[in-house]
């Protein structure tokens, strides 16, 4: 029997794109920091890391990303002052944030020059096992988090998985878009990717989303390709020259999806997620009744 597969260990977190879709909020402060309630995109991401059995966070970041490292650093001050009012509920979600037993890395892309060079810049510490890259503003939820289901896909089959799920044509040149062979009910193994085609020219329209759990060899790819779609170095160029040497999957995860680095999937999530909170939901319900009816009134 082939001995069983080591655990993935390692997250990458590219955190460091521009997010012209979000200015003037993202100028200063990085789209992984806007929260949807009261977490901040990247905590989910962390979060569904840490539910995979990740234990090393390794986060590429840019310029004016700082409240980032700030967000996954203890603040002292803020501890004490919690601790003196007696607020022990929020010291605990303040301490729990990252585990004691899990590292975060903090990587500097020195320019935004697309997500595969964002994914280069992490392989010194990556080294030579396969990892995670997730990618904070599409948030899924799902009843196993998409991580954790990746993983269990990778256990079975070996190689590369990649997060897929179906789009409209209309919207393929958004995405990077796999042609497949079935291999099992929601996994398939992929033949071919391209990145952003034109909805006539699309070889499907499975699109690849923001989980990956790649092998390091699709480093020695991305090291080797130029500057693809949009100038920038695309991740979906290295995954084509891994598919060559190795078996991609992709997989139609079970969850739903929220496009948070659009401003509607960024609404959509954050109505969702306020309808579905434990404590606040119904009084949120009420106050979305109410404004629907009011709009509707007026129209
Ligand atoms: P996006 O395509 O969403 O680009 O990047 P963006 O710059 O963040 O946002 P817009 O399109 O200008 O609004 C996908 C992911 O890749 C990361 C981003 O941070 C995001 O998580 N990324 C992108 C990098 O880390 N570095 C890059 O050079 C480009």
């Amino acid at each position: 029997m082939p001995a069983p597969r080591p655990p993935i260990r390692t997250a990458v977190f590219p955190v460091a794109g521009r997010g012209t879709r979000f200015l003037p909020a993202t100028k200063a402060s990085p789209k992984e920091m806007l929260p949807v309630v009261d977490k901040p995109l990247i905590q989910y991401a962390v979060e569904e890391a840490l539910a995979a059995g990740v234990s090393r966070l390794v986060f590429v970041t840019g310029s004016s990303k700082r409240a980032i490292e700030d967000h996954f650093d203890s603040a002292p001050e803020l501890e004490a002052a919690l601790a003196e009012q007696g607020k022990t509920e929020l010291l605990e979600s303040l301490r729990s944030i990252v585990p004691g037993s899990a590292t975060c890395v903090y990587i500097r892309q020195p320019a935004p020059l697309g997500l595969g060079h964002a994914v280069l810049c992490a392989q010194p510490v990556v080294g030579d096992e396969p990892f995670f890259i997730h990618l904070a503003d599409d948030l899924i939820d799902a009843p196993v988090p998409c991580l954790k289901q990746m993983a269990e896909v990778y256990a079975r089959h070996g190689g590369s998985v990649l997060a897929v799920q179906t789009v409209a044509r209309s919207e393929t040149d958004k995405y990077g878009i796999v042609a497949t062979d079935p291999v099992s009910e929601r996994v398939s193994r992929i033949r071919r990717i391209v990145e952003k085609p034109k909805p006539d020219q699309a070889p499907s329209t499975q699109a690849v989303v923001g989980r990956y759990l790649l092998s390091p060899r699709v480093f020695d790819g991305l090291a080797r390709v130029g500057r693809g779609a949009g100038g920038e170095i695309q991740l979906t160029d290295g995954i084509a020259a891994l598919l060559a040497e190795e078996p991609v999957f992709a997989y139609a995860f079970e969850g739903r999806r929220y496009d948070c680095g659009s401003k509607l999937g960024y609404l959509e999530a954050t109505v969702e997620y306020g309808l579905n909170h434990p404590q606040l939901g119904d009084a949120f319900a009420t106050i979305l009744a109410r404004l629907l009816a009011d709009r509707l009134r007026r129209s």
